[in-house]
């Protein structure tokens, strides 16, 4: 599968008043054309803070972002995004690429209709008239299976549920027929019938457009319910990756084994095991494998410097346990 999207060695580095905030510590990832990728770790691993850093979403004087972030353009041309003027990202961002952002009553005004919130994100990146505008509006939230379309855009977003409002901002998100959408947590402030309904819609639109989908959680169930591949991320770090069969039904990294016990799992009876103690500090330096405070493997070895290992041709875990190589 040709590359859409790659990272390579991103780092983030937040300057606040307590320090320099290590957030993104070396990620490396590519994403394919048309595949769903997702990015899964524990609350502070820096997962936003990479979604964010392939739009140019920090404060340029808050933030140092190192790396490179090479897209491939409907062109066919390959452009550093990291290396691009704002003026040139600007026509990246919602052109090529979009993003839904983790909670969608903060992406929406609540004093303006969705119709005309919606027109003004399509005005933004056609040069159609408003009232085409308005029916491009109504065909997307069709798409995006919201029923009575042409009443719900007349509404305020405080009137519409929490699943209706994430419709309504993936409907704006791929308004604009992007190829990659970046999802952050889309289904976080869902119920669980809700989440599964998003996540299909996720995936269907993917397929129906050949859209990649980068989305960014910390729920393994969202992993195997719609990823193609996936990273685990951790401190900053990638810990492990592989197809989302070859990380979730045979992790190597000790980390990633102990996030998939601690998942509750339908119709399984007995205890779920919590991934106790906390993550590195994130103004220090790390040495060694990043886990190995709280990994119960933990050996001498793991305080040296772990490099990525390769057990299939996808699959890569950072970790000196992860045993012999598939066969
Ligand atoms: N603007 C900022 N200033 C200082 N530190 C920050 C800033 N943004 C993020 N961080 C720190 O960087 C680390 C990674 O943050 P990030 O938001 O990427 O985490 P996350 O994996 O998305 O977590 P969550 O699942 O809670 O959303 C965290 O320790 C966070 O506190
Ligand atoms: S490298 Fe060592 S400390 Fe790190 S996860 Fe593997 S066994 Fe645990
Ligand atoms: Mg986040």
């Amino acid at each position: 599968m040709d590359k859409l999207l790659e990272i390579k060695n991103l780092s983030v580095r937040l300057l606040t008043a307590y320090g320099v905030a290590r957030g993104v510590r070396g990620v490396s990832l590519s994403v394919g054309e048309g595949e769903v990728v997702g990015i899964v770790g524990e609350s502070g691993c820096g997962k936003t803070l990479t979604a964010k850093s392939v739009l140019g979403l920090h404060n340029a004087e808050r933030a140092e972002v190192r790396g490179q972030i090479l897209y491939r353009l409907k062109s066919g041309a390959t452009v550093d995004l990291l290396a691009l003027k704002q003026k040139e990202l600007q026509k990246i961002r919602g052109g090529e690429i979009s993003m839904v952002l983790q909670d969608s009553s903060t992406a929406l005004s609540p004093i303006i209709t969705v119709g005309r919130q919606m027109e003004d994100v399509i005005l933004a990146h056609s040069g159609v008239k408003r009232q085409e505008a308005r029916k491009t509006a109504v065909g997307l939230l069709e798409s995006v299976g919201i029923s009575e379309p042409e009443m719900r855009l007349k509404c305020l977003p405080g009137e519409l549920s929490g699943g209706q409002l994430q419709r309504v901002c993936i409907a704006m998100a791929i308004s604009s027929e992007p190829r990659l959408l970046l999802c952050d947590e889309p289904t976080t402030a869902l119920d669980s019938v809700t989440q599964a309904q998003i996540l299909a819609l996720l995936k269907k639109l993917s397929k129906e457009r050949n859209m990649a989908v980068l989305i960014v959680t910390h729920n393994f169930s969202v992993v195997k319910r719609i990823c193609d591949r996936v990273y685990v991320m951790y401190a900053g770090l990638i810990a492990e990756s592989g197809t989302a069969d070859e990380v979730t039904q045979n992790p190597r990294h000790c980390y990633t084994q102990d996030l998939l016990k601690s998942i509750p799992r339908a119709c399984e009876k007995g205890r779920l095991e919590s991934v106790t103690g906390a993550l590195p500090d994130v103004y220090g330096d790390i040495a060694g494998c990043p886990y190995a405070p709280r990994c119960k493997s933990v050996c001498e070895d793991c305080l040296k410097d772990i490099s990525m290992r390769g057990y299939s041709p996808t699959h890569f875990a950072a970790c000196i346990k992860g045993g012999e190589p598939d066969d």
